[in-house]
């Protein structure tokens, strides 16, 4: 028998410690929770892209009364800035959710669908996708979204 240990670097930062490119995104993220849909889980989610070209994209979540219909911030943003330029590397996403009480402490993660939308994207352009993840106490940065995703699948 052999085994397979994981492990997953995370850098923890405080707002301070990123460069202005940084929190640029992570202020995009912020303020896209606002124009969340989300009548259902009241939990709003912004997530903004940043393309290689240094634009930026912003999506939210939005929920439909057939809950599965629904989309994350992630894909949202994701999906938006593929289609506006389908040949323009991502090179970071951030994240950011609040609920009733404001932004979370500790950062909600991309789900399953997302992390797995998100690294066809970083493997599509051979370019890693760096991930930033705002808690208040606290911003996860992850240096590839691969690292989200151990053993993944691609085609
Ligand atoms: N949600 C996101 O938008 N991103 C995540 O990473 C986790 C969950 C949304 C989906 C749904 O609208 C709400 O949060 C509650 O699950």
């Amino acid at each position: 028998m052999d085994k397979l240990t994981i492990s997953c670097n995370v850098t923890i930062l405080t707002f301070d410690e990123l460069n202005d490119m940084e929190k640029n995104l992570v202020v995009a993220a912020q303020n896209a929770t606002t124009n969340s849909y989300s009548p259902y889980s009241h939990f709003s989610v912004g997530a903004a892209v940043r393309l290689s070209d240094g634009s930026v994209y912003t999506g939210n979540n939005q929920e439909n009364a057939s809950y599965p219909c629904g989309l994350c911030a992630e894909r949202t943003a994701l999906y938006y800035a593929n289609a506006q330029h389908p040949n323009t590397p991502v090179e970071a996403i951030a994240i950011a959710a609040k609920n009733a009480d404001g932004f979370l402490k500790t950062p909600i993660t991309p789900c399953g669908a997302c992390r797995q939308s998100l690294l066809e994207t970083e493997n599509r352009f051979h370019q890693k996708i760096t991930v930033y993840l705002y808690g208040t106490e606290g911003i996860y940065r992850v240096d590839s979204i691969a690292d989200l995703l151990p053993l993944q699948f691609t085609l």
